[in-house]
């Protein structure tokens, strides 16, 4: 089933992140493996870029969208504010600049971890900025990321909802915070799944979830990376991965001509809360 979002977009899967490996902030010159990285990716195949101020790769991104020509309208582009936070309107002008682009097709606040003490709005206020700049079509969707359900619910009752919560999601951690991937899917929040294949990464390779996720791969002639990406999709979730490798970055993107089983579905589920892997905001959650 396609992931639509409220405009009427559909949501390219996965996405391919600018972030984690590529990360460079404070950082204004061009990186070439990152452009190289992209240019390569849009290639393959993949329509849905991840971006966010703090990476410092958004020139990178408007670059190598140039470079392969792929027209806008069939990008969908995705970036993030939260060190600019105190203006969204200012950053979200300051990314469309460094894009090369006229709107971005899905805005997120990056993270809840601000307020009217530390940057001077709520984030009701941030959100009603985001609300605006829908509006003028600046960004075409909007959303959040690493947000808890006490954080999404301060926006409940706002005039615009919440079109995604993008939290890390992967066999190891099921949940970000508790309850976040019901709440978000029973409010009609699509998710989206950062960090998806940290158990085949050296910081949880090893763990309960290999047996399973080998065995399915062998079953249906695939890797184990195309198999944890089923499973994300399969939970109703949008897979965010990356590579430097061509080779993955092609595999990665095949996530057809095969189906878990429910009961298969429920085996990584199971594997998987074995065993605890957070990566990101660790200061913040358990
Ligand atoms: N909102 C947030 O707070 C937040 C936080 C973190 C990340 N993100 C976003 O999510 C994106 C992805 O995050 P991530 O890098 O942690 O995702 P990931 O997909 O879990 O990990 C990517 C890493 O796994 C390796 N890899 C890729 N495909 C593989 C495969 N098939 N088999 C084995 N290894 C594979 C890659 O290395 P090679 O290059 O060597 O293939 C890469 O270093 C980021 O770039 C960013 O856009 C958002």
């Amino acid at each position: 089933m396609p992931f639509k979002l409220p405009s009427g977009a559909i949501v390219p899967i996965p996405a391919f992140g600018t972030g984690t490996k590529w990360y460079k902030p404070g950082d204004p010159a061009i990186s070439r493996p990152v452009v190289d990285a992209l240019v390569s990716a849009i290639k393959a195949g993949y329509r849905h870029i991840d971006g966010a101020e703090v990476y410092g790769t958004e020139p990178e991104i408007g670059v190598a969208i140039k470079e392969t020509g792929v027209a806008r309208d069939q990008l969908f582009v995705t970036t993030k504010v939260i060190s600019a936070i105190s203006d969204p309107r200012k950053a979200l002008e300051a990314s469309l600049a460094k894009l090369q682009l006229d709107y971005v097709d899905l805005y997120l606040i990056h993270s809840p971890f601000f307020g009217k003490e530390t940057h001077g709005l709520t984030l009701r206020e941030a959100w009603d900025v985001l609300t605006e700049l829908k509006r003028e079509g600046k960004a075409k969707d909007i959303g959040v990321s690493n947000f808890a359900v006490a954080d999404l619910k301060q926006l409940e009752g706002a005039e615009e909802k919440v079109a995604v919560n993008q939290i890390e999601f992967n066999p190891y951690l099921q949940n970000q915070t508790p309850g976040i991937v019901e709440y978000s899917q029973s409010h009609d929040i699509l998710i989206e799944a950062y960090t998806p294949l940290v158990s085949l990464s050296a910081r949880a390779t090893g763990g309960p979830v290999d047996e399973v996720v080998n065995r399915l791969a062998t079953k249906y002639g695939k890797t184990a990376g195309q198999v944890i990406l089923k499973w994300v999709v399969q939970r109703g979730i949008i897979p965010v991965t990356t590579s430097a490798d061509p080779a993955r970055q092609a595999s990665n993107l095949d996530l057809s001509g095969f189906e878990l089983t429910a009961e298969e579905v429920e085996q990584i589920n199971q594997a998987g809360a074995k065993k605890h892997v957070r990566v990101y905001w660790t200061d913040k959650y358990e």
